[in-house]
């Protein structure tokens, strides 16, 4: 995905731009751009590489203070390398309509060729440069911006996000939005344009969201909203409540530990929220559970990522609670799958940004096919939300670091309480087994913050390992998910190859891969049904060479000489211990990332959301 702004009015365009673009550079980091517009014209700088070069590039620039207008695109590469060329804005022919897009146009190819054979030139290897130069097309018969717009935007097929300016139409810059989020924002200097609500905050005082097929012409003293057909919307402006500090660093090193640090918090919101007391109901404000369960005989959750490892320990809560056969498939699969969904199915959607194309592509599939559909969402205006029957908060905060952390355990929170709530309404376990449940899950923020205590650990063990190129995860039971989880956030932000399996399959041929350079992390937690079994894994692992983590808990008893490395969590039943390894699997992933010097919060090749398929 990737990220645009757009500013008009008195303010300092060129910083409010950069400004912005650097609240969404957790969008994408591969190249930025920004198009000014001032009493000469517009002008184009564009850099590949992190924001900062555009920033250097811009301050050789002779600044000039009669900008009034500006759009500015942060991306992450889905067409064409993160080169100049293919970064954005893009300029039509003539060098007087410039865009920048969000998004994936997929018929690009055929009205390239349109444009190619009407004799227009293309300079990048972008689908963008094929919406300019279609808008250029067609202003040349309307010679009116917006109607030009609409014109083109009604040819395009996919997900797209633009902001545009025309030389010639100093006094707007035109916003459009289709199955690509974008927010427009009201200030005291002027009126602002952006993928997400972060590069508003400090800026604009009130907000308005665009839905899809619309576009807005954002002037310096008014926003007018029409619909793809010209229809004019009226929309109400909501203040924004959301302050600086839920986008700063807070002191931490990265945004990362500063969101893992924040878990205890965010479960203590969730459970103040639904469960006051361990003999009280669990209820969820604005969800009425009885109807969206009622006659519901199977659940299918679809998510991707760290979302997909939640949705896996949902599986594991569901079907053992509530007695409830469920279905997980990855989102990105979900097309693909025979469709046994039917008006008795719940489908849980999980997305932390709500704009992941695949999950939101399933979930809507889903709910042609009759399904009723919930989501889990961390982020409250999305998209995903536009398919649901009804949606459930994280309430986790904004999460800037590109690896989830607290927004993977907040999904958790929800998933026990949700489980719990149905197994007790459909009288699946006892009122005794309910109140101890809850009353576990009461005591989950106490017992992360003793997690969290361990980061001293974390970061020995890091030391130790982060030189290996490849490392195993393996588990059994609910935990398949938590080795999932923590292969997850080793991969995607050390780069170290790190693979999760079930401690059972490792002798089916994985265990082929084992010797004194392939460490394996063992997740054992205390506990009456899988310790044992993965304890032997662990002996078949050692017996092999391999270097032996076991992540477990106080009151396990382990053999001596087997583990290189011993980690204790606190004591806690079986049913919540993915939630007590995630927040040390984290921390882990992060001291090793550290160690090896990575970009912790933007890792390569990644973005925060995936917003194409
Ligand atoms: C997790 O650390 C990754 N950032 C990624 O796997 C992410 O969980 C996935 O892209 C799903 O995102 P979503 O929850 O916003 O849909």
């Amino acid at each position: 995905m990737c990220g645009i702004v757009g500013y008009i009015g008195t303010g300092a365009v060129q910083n409010i731009l950069l400004n912005g673009l650097k609240n969404l550079e957790y969008r994408g980091y591969d190249s930025a751009g920004l198009a000014l517009n001032d009493n000469a014209g517009i002008k184009v700088y564009k850099a590949s590489g992190k924001l900062n070069n555009l920033v250097d590039l811009l301050s050789h620039k002779n600044n000039t203070a009669n900008t009034f207008k500006g759009i500015g695109h942060i991306r992450w590469a889905t067409h064409g390398k993160p080169t100049v060329e293919n970064a954005h804005p893009h300029l039509s022919n003539d060098e007087k309509i410039v865009l920048v897009h969000n998004g994936i146009i997929e018929n690009y190819q055929e009205l390239k060729d349109k444009l190619q054979a009407k004799g227009y030139t293309f300079h990048s290897k972008t689908d963008t440069e094929t919406a300019v130069l279609l808008i250029e097309d067609e202003y040349k018969q309307t010679k009116n911006l917006e109607q030009a717009v609409i014109n083109a935007v009604k040819q395009l097929k996919g997900a797209f996000a633009f902001c545009i300016m025309h030389q010639d139409e100093p006094d707007k810059i035109i916003a459009v939005r289709n199955h690509a989020p974008l927010i427009l924002g009201q200030g005291h200097s002027g009126n602002f344009i952006a993928s997400d609500i972060p590069a508003l905050i400090g800026q604009a005082s009130q907000s308005i969201y665009l839905d899809d097929r619309e576009l807005a012409i954002v002037t310096q003293n008014n926003i007018t909203i029409k619909t793809f057909e010209g229809a004019v919307k009226i929309k109400p402006m909501t203040l924004i409540d959301m302050k600086a500090e839920s986008i700063s660093r807070r002191g931490y090193p990265h945004f990362m530990l500063k969101e893992i640090m924040e878990q205890p918090d965010i479960m203590r919101n969730l459970l103040s929220s639904s469960l006051s007391a361990k003999d009280a109901p669990i209820t969820f404000s604005g969800l009425d559970a009885d109807k969206l369960f009622s006659h519901v005989t199977k659940l299918e959750i679809i998510a991707c990522g760290t979302s997909l490892n939640a949705a896996r320990v949902a599986k594991a809560l569901f079907e053992r609670l509530c007695r409830l056969p469920v279905e997980v498939t990855a989102a990105s699969e979900y097309i693909y799958k025979t469709n046994l969904t039917d008006e008795n199915t719940l489908c849980i959607g999980i997305s932390q940004s709500g704009e992941t194309a695949d999950t939101i592509t399933a979930v809507r599939q889903a709910k042609e096919a009759g399904a009723k559909v919930l989501v889990l969402t961390n982020r409250a205006n999305s998209s995903i939300i536009r398919y649901a029957d009804a949606s459930l908060p994280l309430m986790a905060g904004i999460e800037i670091s590109v690896a989830a952390t607290k927004s993977y355990t907040a999904q958790l929170m929800v998933l026990y309480l949700l489980a719990v709530m149905l197994a007790e309404k459909s009288n699946k376990i006892t009122p005794a087994y309910a109140e101890t449940i809850k009353n576990t899950l009461l005591t989950l923020p106490a017992l992360t913050e003793q997690v969290l205590d361990l980061s001293e650990q974390a970061k020995a063990l890091a030391a130790k390992y982060k030189n290996a190129t490849d490392f195993i995860y393996m588990a059994r039971g609910i935990n398949l998910a938590t080795a999932a989880e923590g292969a997850l956030k080793l991969k995607e932000i050390s780069y170290i190859n790190a693979v999760d399996y079930a401690a059972g399959e490792l002798k089916h041929g994985p265990i082929a891969l084992l010797d004194e350079n392939m460490p394996v992390l063992a997740v054992l937690p205390k506990d009456s049904v899988v310790f044992s079994k993965v304890l032997s894994n662990c002996e078949e692992a050692k017996a092999r060479r391999a270097p032996l983590i076991a992540l477990t808990t106080e009151s396990a008893v382990l053999p001596e000489n087997i583990f290189d490395d011993i980690i204790r969590l606190p004591d806690a039943p079986e049913l919540v211990t993915p939630m007590l390894c995630a927040p040390f699997l984290q921390l882990f992933a992060y001291e090793t990332a550290c160690a090896l010097g990575r970009e912790v919060d933007q890792p390569r090749n990644l973005a925060k959301s995936v917003t194409v398929e």
